[in-house]
Order: C-alpha cells, then structure tokens, then sequence
C-alpha cells in the first residue's frame, strides 16, 4: 500500500467518535498520518483511547482523548465545546461510535432495539448537529478546504442488505443512509459535505466470531467476493479521501468498501 501523504489534511481537525477500537481507530489513525489534528472520541475503556493517542503522538501527530457518550445529548455538546475550545474549531466529523446487540425478532427486548437506534442513529444525529452548527458558525478557511465542513457517516453493507439476527442494527444503517442524504441536501449551499462510508466484513472485534476460526473465516469469505477480510486500514484509507479535497464535489453518496459483499455473490452462479 502507498503511505497516507501528510499534506492531504494538513491542519485540519478532526473528530473520531468511537475511536478507541475497530474501524474507528484505524480511521483516527489514518487521519493523523493524512496531518489532521485528531480528537478520539470514547465511551469505554479509555486507556485504549490513551494509547492510541500516545501512538498517533510517538508518529509526530497531534491527538486528544475525549469522553462521551453519543447518545447523550449533554455529553456531545460538551464533547464538541472541549474540541473546540482546544483548537479553536473543527473540520472534520467521522460519526463512526456504533454497536450490535444481536437477538432473533421475536425474542429482542426493547432495550437491545433501543441502545442500537440511540447509539448508532441518533448518536449521529446528535453529533452531526454540533458538527453543522460549528461549520456554520466557522464558515470556509480555504487554506484549510475548499468546503466549511465534511461529515463521514460510518454506516454498514446493512444499510440495503437485510441481516436476519440483527433488525435493531441494519434499521439503524438503512436510516443512515436516508440520514446522511438528506442531512447533504440541506447543508450542501453551506459547502458542508456529507457522505458515507458502508463498510463490509472489516476485521475488528465487532464480529470476531465471523472470522476467529479457520470454518467460520471460510463461511464468510463465500461472501465476499474479492476473497479476503476487510482490514480496518480500508476503511481509514476511504475516509482520508472522502475528508480531503480530492473528493470535494462527492456529496450525499455512500462509498461501498466491501471487497463486493453488495454485489449478490449468491449469483456467481445460478439465477
Ligand atoms: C457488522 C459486522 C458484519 C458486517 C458484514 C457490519 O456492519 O457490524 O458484524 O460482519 O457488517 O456483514
């Protein structure tokens, strides 16, 4: 793989929620290598959230440890005053924090639906809220960007594949795409880009049990059809392009980075 050049987002800061593992501290790192200024937004465990900000320093990066819940209103707002008052602002947002808590249909309890709504649909509202109102408030810095603001919503292939085992969690993506879209429409004359990233099979404790042995690896790779798991790199790699100029006229769009999950590999043979 090329390196991340350290120019593409140079001076920018960025937000990373749920950046203390998986997809999201891949993002926060390949960010940091891209030059932004990185907060790692955390809930739990924050001596991942530390290490990861000391690791992004020891590579001459600059990052910051955050706390916050994104479901809790008072929290992000706080979060995002914090940021800002340390930095002076914010150009980027990847709502990434989400969560599964898997159960069949008929015996999901109504706490399990509502943590994945909260946490994953309306955690980015909350998030992308604060985001638009400082963009807004910021204006453009073309020595920064060419746009007031990007926001990247971490979404799923289940935003349009169906997941048997999981309603509360595809619900949530497919509304993240309608989210997204619309949130893009809205702020588009503001020079606010908003778009998403639909992330396949990645590699990170998520879904461990899909790939921790040699069987249940097998069975996931009949699923993709580039034959390998996601790294979470993929994933960071996609959204240093969607946060930087290069993507500047790409708004409202969903970037599917699934080694071709979405492309019905039931259909390699047959139909
Ligand atoms: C889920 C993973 C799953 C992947 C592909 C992701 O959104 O969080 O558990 O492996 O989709 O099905």
């Amino acid at each position: 793989m090329p390196p991340i050049h350290p120019d593409t987002l140079r001076g920018q800061r960025a937000l990373v929620t749920g950046a203390n593992s998986g997809i999201g501290a891949a993002v926060a790192r390949a960010l940091a290598q891209a030059g932004a200024r990185v907060a790692i937004n955390y809930v739990v465990n924050p001596e991942a959230a530390e290490q990861l900000v000391r690791e992004i320093r020891a590579e001459g990066g600059e990052a910051m440890a955050l706390e916050a819940d994104v479901s809790d209103e008072g929290q992000v707002q706080r979060m995002f005053q914090n940021m800002i008052d340390a930095w002076s602002g914010i150009d980027i947002l990847v709502a990434n924090a989400g969560l599964q808590r898997d159960a069949p249909f008929h015996e999901m309890t109504l706490a399990q639906w509502n943590k994945v709504l909260e946490v994953n649909l309306t955690g980015q509202f909350l998030c992308a809220r604060e985001a638009v109102r400082a963009f807004l408030r910021q204006g453009i810095n073309p020595k920064l960007s060419c746009a007031a603001g990007k926001i990247i919503c971490m979404s799923s292939v289940h935003d349009i594949v169906p997941w048997a085992g999981h309603v509360n969690y595809a619900t949530s993506k497919g509304g993240v795409l309608m989210f997204l879209k619309s949130l893009a429409q809205e702020v588009a004359e503001h020079r606010i880009r908003v778009n998403g990233i639909s992330p396949g099979a990645i590699r990170t404790p998520i879904n461990r049990s899909a790939w921790e042995t040699a069987e249940a690896e097998a069975d996931l790779l009949t699923l993709i059809p580039y034959g390998r798991i996601g790294e979470p790199m993929d994933i960071g790699r996609a959204a240093v392009w969607l946060a930087s100029d290069a993507s500047d006229y790409v708004t409202g769009t969903t970037l599917y980075v699934d080694g071709g999950m979405t492309l019905y590999p039931g259909f390699r043979e047959g139909g």
